[in-house]
């Protein structure tokens, strides 16, 4: 269970989360909404303790989760793969894959690459020269090296053309009820992520606005009034 409890957050004078409590079953799909500098990233970067929030607790399986203590978080199975190419360029597919579970069982590549043919076919390959679409299902990839139970992703289809973002979609689907990792995926693209999400939250200043089922969201005939 991963548990966000009264989260509040900020930088300096700026509060850029207020009081965020989400309680999440293991292998949940969580989507996460809201306009640019709504505190989507920063609610990220709060549970896995890549920022510290000024109130509040994130704890996973009961045990807190401390600020600025990233890799033990990843260690204990929270991934996060930020906004942007978080590849390897010069490395080769391969390379990049093993680098990533250095301190895990390296075998697992094997899973990831059933996971990801693409990757497979392409193991070879300079990872900057793969194209925007292939190196995000490779960061995907990458964080799936550290086997873990729950998987962040901020903005995953961001500059992708509409098919390679169903495609990256169906990749997040496959890896939750493949592995049964859970999801909290922040995007803008809403309606895309609806089906793929079985929760939403939409933030709006920091403040949670909308919180519930997904299907309830994507019933809403006046969706876009939420943001
Ligand atoms: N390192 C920082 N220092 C100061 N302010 C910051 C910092 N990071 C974020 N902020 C501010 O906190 C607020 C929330 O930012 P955050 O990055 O969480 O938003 P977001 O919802 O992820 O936006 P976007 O959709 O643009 O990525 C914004 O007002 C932003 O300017
Ligand atoms: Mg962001």
């Amino acid at each position: 269970m991963l548990e966000i409890d009264h989260v509040t957050a900020g930088y300096g004078t700026l509060t850029a989360l207020r009081d965020i409590s989400v309680a999440l079953e293991p292998g949940a799909r969580l989507g996460v909404f809201g306009h640019n500098g709504a505190g989507k990233t920063t609610l990220l970067r709060c549970i896995v303790g890549a920022h510290a929030a000024s109130a509040g607790s994130v704890r996973f399986n009961g045990e807190p989760i401390p600020p600025g203590r990233v890799p033990e978080t990843v260690r204990r199975g929270l991934a996060f793969v930020p906004q942007g190419h978080n590849v390897f360029p010069n490395l080769s597919v391969e390379r990049n894959l093993r680098v990533s579970g250095l301190l895990f069982d390296q075998s697992f590549i094997k899973e990831v690459l059933k996971v990801f043919p693409v990757l497979d076919e392409r193991r070879a390959q300079r990872a900057g020269s793969m194209s925007g679409g292939e190196q995000q299902m490779l960061a995907l990839g990458m964080a799936l090296m550290t086997q873990p139970k729950w998987l962040l992703l901020d903005e995953p289809s961001t500059g992708l053309a509409p098919v390679i973002v169903r495609n990256v979609m169906a990749q997040m689907r496959k890896v939750n009820e493949s592995f049964g990792t859970g999801l909290i995926v922040v995007e803008q693209n809403v309606p895309a992520t609806l089906k793929l999400v079985d929760q939403a939250l939409i933030l709006k200043s920091g403040k949670a606005v909308f919180q519930g089922e997904a299907g309830e969201l994507s019933a809403k005939p006046d969706l876009w009034e939420w943001f």
